[in-house]
């Protein structure tokens, strides 16, 4: 899901066992929208465009048909937390924004 806080665009995802995580949309490749050009794989982000992956932490791989990974850039993460059925980013140094 895409999402924008403060004019920068952002993606919403969760991971397959349902770890929430925002980070910025834009693949650090060659730009692509990861809200719309993005799919999950487990607990990893895919890029449709050329394949690269991302974790929740935001680093960037890239799997090779031999099993091989290599590393590629990494996506800025920004941390978040689920209250009441939403996602929420947390500033860093901010209160709990759900005020729990
Ligand atoms: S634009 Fe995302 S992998 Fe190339």
């Amino acid at each position: 899901m895409e999402a924008t806080l403060a004019g920068e665009d952002l993606v919403v995802w969760r991971t397959g066992s349902g770890v929430p995580c925002v980070s910025e949309a834009r693949c650090p490749h060659q730009w692509s929208h990861l809200a719309h050009e993005g799919v999950v794989d487990g607990e990893e982000l895919v890029c449709l465009t050329h394949f690269w992956r991302f974790g929740p932490d935001g680093a960037g791989w890239k799997a090779n048909l031999d099993g091989r990974r290599d590393r590629k850039g990494d996506l800025a993460v920004l941390p978040c937390v689920e209250h009441d059925g939403a996602i929420w980013v947390r500033e860093p140094g901010a209160e709990d924004p759900t005020g729990a």
